[in-house]
């Protein structure tokens, strides 16, 4: 297969401020690529503005704006921001999606990674399976767009959630039986292989790539890590699927997402989740639990991984 790569190619990088977006922007300028950084907010993007990236304030919802992000670019990293506030998030879901896709196809951008999910599936319900929509709509697009879906597991990172109860009560607290093994993955990998795909561009076609981290781990193992990494007892507890949907909602999060995420976890419980692929070297990353542990202390102890 070709390889496309050209000196001065430019990218355009959708949640640039985010966990991956952030790590694919600066990969890219490593590699002395342009860098179109998209954000709502010129403050998020003033690290990698310093590090050389242009900054391109637009709301993913508006397809115009986006539309000249994304001109000129010869690829696009490509993601659905969360968007806990939406109260018809599935909705929200599909408005961003339709304005990414309608506006990577004007732009005629021949690249594209796209950011999904291991749980995007067509029997999904709620946001998982808008999120199968999406990769759908990105299908469509004309064959010379090229894309690729990269599905990940539960991130490493939604423990950070956690730093507040652990603080209080020592506890992590989830709906998801203690010892069921779950892949779980560092955002740096994901980043990593989206910058690796963004630079090599020797894609073709419309596929998806299933990314499951290190190794799996059990909630009960991941408490027992991240308490040996900020020095502290942290237990795992399994808590209620209606006393969780109430905390979720205490915090601010819509009802109908909080029984959306807590079916999720009622699945894996049940081992009717999403029937996962085996595990190979090409779908394992390298970043271990432990060593997430180490970012997660550093954030727990001074409120930034730096
Ligand atoms: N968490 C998990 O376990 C998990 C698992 C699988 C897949 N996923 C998927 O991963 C994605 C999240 O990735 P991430 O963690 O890298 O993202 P993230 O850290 O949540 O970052 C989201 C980014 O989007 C930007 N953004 C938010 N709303 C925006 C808007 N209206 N207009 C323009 N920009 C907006 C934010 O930038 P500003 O605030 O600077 O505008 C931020 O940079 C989601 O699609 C989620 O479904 C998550």
């Amino acid at each position: 297969m070709a390889n496309n790569k050209d000196n001065g190619t430019t990218y355009a990088v959708v949640g640039a401020s985010g966990n991956t977006g952030r790590i694919v922007a600066e990969q890219l300028l490593a590699s002395g690529k342009n860098v179109r950084a998209i954000s709502r907010n010129a403050d998020h993007l003033k690290a990698l503005v310093d590090k050389g990236a242009e900054p391109f304030i637009a709301s993913i919802e508006d397809k115009p704006a986006l539309t000249k992000a994304f001109t000129g670019a010869r690829a696009v990293y490509s993601m659905i921001p969360p968007n806990m506030a939406a109260v018809d998030r599935t909705s929200y879901i599909d408005k961003v999606g339709e304005a990414l896709a309608g506006a990577i196809a004007e732009a005629h951008v021949p690249y594209v990674v796209n950011l999904s999910s291991m749980a995007a599936n067509k029997d999904e319900q709620g946001f998982q399976g808008r999120m199968y929509e999406q990769e759908q709509r990105l299908n469509r697009l004309p064959d010379a767009i090229n894309v690729v879906h990269l599905r990940p597991p539960m991130f490493m990172e939604n423990f950070l959630a956690s730093i507040n109860a652990i603080k209080k009560a020592g506890v992590i607290a989830y709906p998801i039986k203690p010892d069921i093994a779950i892949p779980m993955i560092a955002t740096q990998d994901i980043a990593s292989e989206a910058a690796r795909l963004l630079l090599d561009l020797n894609f073709s076609g419309k596929s998806a790539k299933t990314l499951l981290g290190q190794r799996d781990v059990s909630m009960a193992e991941a408490a027992k890590i991240i308490g040996r990494a900020i020095n502290k007892d942290v237990r795992y507890v399994q808590v209620p699927y209606d006393e969780h949907i109430k905390t979720l909602v205490q915090a601010g999060i819509p009802l109908d997402v909080a029984r959306t995420l807590t079916g999720l976890y009622r699945r894996m419980n049940e081992g009717t989740g999403i029937p996962l692929e085996k595990r190979t070297s090409e779908n394992t990353t390298p970043t271990s639990f432990e060593q997430f542990a180490q970012k997660f202390a550093a954030i727990y102890n001074n409120g930034s991984s730096n």
